[in-house]
């Protein structure tokens, strides 16, 4: 059976070249891209008849990329591809998993049948899983779910003496939770109320008992910052130290990042995802274990 191919969306190149590096798999390469007045141009460069195709592509800012990913999975189609799976580091429209207000679009669920109709099955890392328990409630293709939690605490354990690990709200619990008894560590969850986009409000804690630890702030997203920077505030006014603060998945809208360090994180730590400076915890091993054993090596 011929090695299945590695296809990176720009901008997943170097992500591509570990993973292939790591599995002795090829890379293929496609053209995307947009023309000038904002439709898409694809084009396949590499010859994908009778392979399997890996599609790498991290679905943050998901508008720019879903025309492409659904002329390529087309173009692979018709050029022979055996079957066409997505790496989605990052899996976006997750938080739109209700009606909040009538007449509102569960965007989530028409994201999901969308790609579920594009690709044969799906792998992504730390998916907001708050009122889904799994992607299959709205995936109808085979889906693997990853997680950064052990990596986290790995970074943790490493970097930062004395952690008390912090929830911004509820919905962080599951990570926080998990990261803090991996990393050995205690932990404490906040309650956040969201007024609107960037106006967010958390309340709480019984944080006197870890006044000596460093705090450790664990979501999954950081995306305009404003759950984080509110929890920064609330530390500072319980009079904490200045707190080290990780997200899986750094989306930082605008000047999220400069806002979060203006608001006085210690440091801001993010998986690599998606590509930020602020990467300094590496998923790629997490990924490439997971397509060795959908791919395993041919015996030699
Ligand atoms: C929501 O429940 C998530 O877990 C994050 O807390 C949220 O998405 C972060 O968004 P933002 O950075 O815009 O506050």
């Amino acid at each position: 059976m011929m090695k299945p191919l590695i296809l990176p969306f720009p901008g997943h190149e170097n992500m591509a070249h570990d993973l292939a590096a790591a599995l002795s798999l090829p890379v293929a390469r496609a053209t995307i891209r947009h023309f000038p007045d904002g439709e898409t141009f694809v084009r396949l460069d590499t010859p994908v008849k009778g392979r399997a195709v890996i599609v790498l592509c991290g679905l943050h800012d998901p508008d720019s990329k879903i025309m492409g990913l659904m002329f390529l999975s087309d173009l692979l189609r018709e050029f022979g591809a055996t079957e066409i799976g997505l790496v989605a580091p990052y899996l976006g429209y997750m938080r739109q998993d209700k009606r909040f207000h009538d007449g509102e679009a569960i965007t989530s669920r028409i994201f999901a049948r969308l790609l579920s109709g594009l690709v044969d099955w799906l792998v992504t890392i730390d998916p907001h899983l708050h009122r889904y328990h799994s992607l299959d409630e709205i995936y109808t293709i085979p889906s693997q779910v990853l997680h950064a939690t052990s990596a986290i605490a790995d970074w943790i354990h490493d970097n930062v003496p004395d952690p008390v690990l912090v929830g911004p709200d509820e919905e962080s619990n599951q990570w926080v939770a998990d990261v803090a008894r991996r990393a050995g560590a205690p932990f404490t969850v906040l309650s956040k109320i969201r007024h609107g986009d960037r106006d967010v409000e958390v309340s709480n804690p019984e944080l006197d008992a870890f006044r000596q630890r460093t705090p450790v702030l664990v979501d999954d997203i950081i995306s305009t910052a404003h759950t984080m920077i509110e929890t920064v505030h609330h530390l500072r006014d319980a009079a904490m130290k200045a707190p080290v603060c990780i997200a899986v998945h750094g989306i930082f809208a605008g000047d999220a990042y400069q806002e979060l360090k203006d608001a006085g994180a210690g440091c801001i730590v993010t998986t690599n995802t998606i590509t930020h400076p602020s990467n300094a915890i590496d998923i790629v091993g997490l990924i490439a274990k997971a397509l060795a054993e959908r791919y395993p090596p041919a015996a030699p």
